[in-house]
């Protein structure tokens, strides 16, 4: 591990990673990641085979090693149609060459975090994604233990759109991974169940205060039917109370903020 003086500033650049970065690309995945990546998956990253890639290096590192990587990220381009985010995006299938760019892997040496450094690999990304004009969504899988890359994407503005069960299988063991998607170039489902919700309640809601507007006007009947209108109100409140609390707070280990499609 890289070992800094406290007067030590990184002067951080980023650039595409190349053959060179082979060694060292394959050292930090094995130190940051429980699973183990296959030698083919390194040499496609450092050719550019399938695969695209951003490196961060400190130009201004103690040692010397000025170009050697301290962080990265490599994603893929898949097509929208054969993904299992295509029910969550605005999918017209007249355009089949609809695609999306899917986070393989982002790390950082320890010493090196806490900089912002991916953030920015991760801003490089989308606005990778959102240049290409038929791209419609960053999205990726995170294991749901990892607290830093949980709190970090949705930094970054990610949104949680699923809990998949036993995702992982690591060492024996069966982890959930949570699924995050920025989506760009109006990649958007247009209505997930918790907005078609929200939607219901706030017509339902202006609904009953149009109706209260005319039932006080109503200098005949004013009185039985305000009446009616307050029954059916505080009837929907629970409601909008449940919907805010399962989305603010619900999510078993995710965090505040994660909708559950
Ligand atoms: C996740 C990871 C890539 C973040 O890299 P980084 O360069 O430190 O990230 P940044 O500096 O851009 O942002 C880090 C943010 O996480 C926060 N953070 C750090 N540790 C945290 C923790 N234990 N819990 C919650 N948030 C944490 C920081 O405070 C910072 O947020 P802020 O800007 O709101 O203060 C890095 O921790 C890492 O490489 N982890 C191991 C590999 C990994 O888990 N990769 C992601 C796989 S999906």
């Amino acid at each position: 591990m890289v070992k800094f003086e406290a007067s030590h500033h990184p002067l951080i650049s980023y650039r595409p990673i190349r053959t060179s970065d082979l060694d060292v690309l394959e050292k930090i995945h094995g130190d940051l990641f429980p699973i183990r990546y296959e030698t083919e998956f390194f040499q496609n990253v450092v050719n550019g085979r399938d695969i695209i890639s951003w490196g961060a290096v400190d130009r201004n590192r103690p040692d010397g090693q000025t170009d050697e990587l301290v962080g990265f990220l490599t994603a893929r381009i898949v097509m929208a149609r054969d993904s299992e985010i295509v029910d969550l995006l605005r999918y017209d299938p007249s355009k089949s060459d609809q695609t999306l760019v899917y986070i393989l892997t982002l790390g950082v040496v320890e010493s090196y975090r806490n900089f912002g450094i991916a953030s920015s690999l991760i801003r490089e990304v989308i606005q990778y994604a959102a240049n290409f004009s038929t791209c419609r969504a960053v999205y990726l899988h995170v294991i749901s233990y990892n607290n830093p890359a949980i709190h970090l994407y949705k930094k970054m503005s990610f949104q949680c759109v699923r809990r998949l069960h036993a995702f992982y299988y690591i060492n024996g063991q069966h982890y959930d991974s949570y699924l995050f998607i920025y989506y760009v170039n109006g990649g958007r489902s247009p209505c997930s169940p918790l907005e078609v919700l929200a939607l219901l309640i706030s017509s339902a809601k202006s609904g009953l205060k149009l109706a209260a507007s005319r039932l006080w006007k109503d200098e005949n009947r004013k009185f039985s039917k305000l009446q009616k209108c307050k029954e059916s109100s505080s009837d929907l409140l629970p409601t909008m109370q449940n919907m805010r609390i399962h989305d603010g707070s619900g999510g078993g280990g995710g965090g505040g903020g994660c909708q559950f499609v």
